[in-house]
């Protein structure tokens, strides 16, 4: 069975269309990563309650590359996008974005580095509500000090097919199109990865394969490369690949998957844990 279907009808390719990097194939040589973690590791705490949210995370996520992170909770998914997205610092390991080791970077340079080359989308899509349409996708090119490029809003806006709806307020749009302006947003500033966190958590069934399948249109047609938590298996066969996490480090991956194998993966992964938390139970009654 596949549930990959086809990009939504919503996508066009305005001829203002922007331009991003070209494509480098699916190599997976680190020196042609995205997104490289190096033996990652983040604690919280210390002494007896140091929790380990990751244990040592090795990864190099290609160009052009579409990636669904997923795990049962608690198994350091959140952790995992926030230390790779510069947004919190690994206790141990490093991480490079295009090639750059962000990990000894200054916060100031780090910011820099967030507004200009990655691109956030969260499950509460995160517009704001006084700005228009069109503001709220120029935002990050204004923090990174450019020059707002309204030609470049408009026609990605088009693409996800909101083409004349630059002057409404975010309150006036459905959540599917709220949604659809917060990719617009990630896209604007051409970022080397955009990371997604549950983004089609607070959406309906069609609205969020419309929204997976702009992410999807944005990997194969303009060489963006995704990362993206979803515990959604549908969600996560967009994907080219699936990284499963449990207790902080990997636990199996599949290679195009579809959401049934992806679900059966889930369910061993969930029933290990409960399996460990009763054996642990046992051995401290
Ligand atoms: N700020 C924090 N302080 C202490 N422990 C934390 C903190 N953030 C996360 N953790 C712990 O780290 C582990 C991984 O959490 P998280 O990355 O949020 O998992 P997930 O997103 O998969 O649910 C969990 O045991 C969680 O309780
Ligand atoms: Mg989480």
């Amino acid at each position: 069975m596949r549930l990959r279907p086809k990009p939504a009808s919503t996508v066009r390719t305005a001829p203002t269309a922007p331009q991003y990097p070209p494509r480098t194939g699916g190599g997976t040589a680190a020196a042609d990563a995205a997104v490289e973690l190096r033996a990652v590791r983040r604690t919280y705490g210390r002494g007896d309650s140091t929790v380990h949210a990751l244990r040592g995370i090795d990864l190099a996520l290609p160009r052009g590359s579409f990636t669904a992170v997923m795990g049962p909770s608690g198994s350091g998914k959140s952790t995992f996008l926030q230390c790779a997205a510069g947004l919190d610092k690994p206790t141990a390991g490093s991480v490079l974005l295009g090639g750059t080791d962000i990990t000894g970077l200054s916060e100031n340079k780090l910011t820099q580095l967030r507004r200009s080359r990655i691109g956030f989308i969260f499950q509460s899509f995160n517009l704001l509500p006084s700005l228009t349409v069109q503001q709220n996708v120029l935002l990050p090119q204004r923090l990174a000090g450019g020059r707002p490029d309204r030609r470049r809003a408009a026609g990605l806006l088009a693409q996800v097919g909101l083409e004349g709806y630059g002057r409404r307020r975010p309150g006036q749009l459905s959540g599917g199109q709220q949604q659809r302006v917060a990719i617009a947003r990630a896209l604007v500033t051409a970022p080397e990865v955009v990371f997604a966190d549950e983004p089609t958590g607070a959406l309906d069934t069609n609205t969020a394969r419309e929204v997976l399948g702009l992410l999807r249109h944005a990997v194969d047609r303009l060489g963006v490369t995704v990362v993206m938590v979803t515990h959604d298996p549908v969600a996560a066969s967009f994907a080219d690949r699936v990284l499963f996490l449990a207790d902080g480090a990997f636990a199996g991956r599949l290679e195009r998957p579809d959401p049934t194998e992806i679900a059966d993966h889930m369910v061993a992964l969930t029933t290990a844990g409960t399996d460990r938390a009763a054996r642990i139970a046992r051995a401290a009654a």
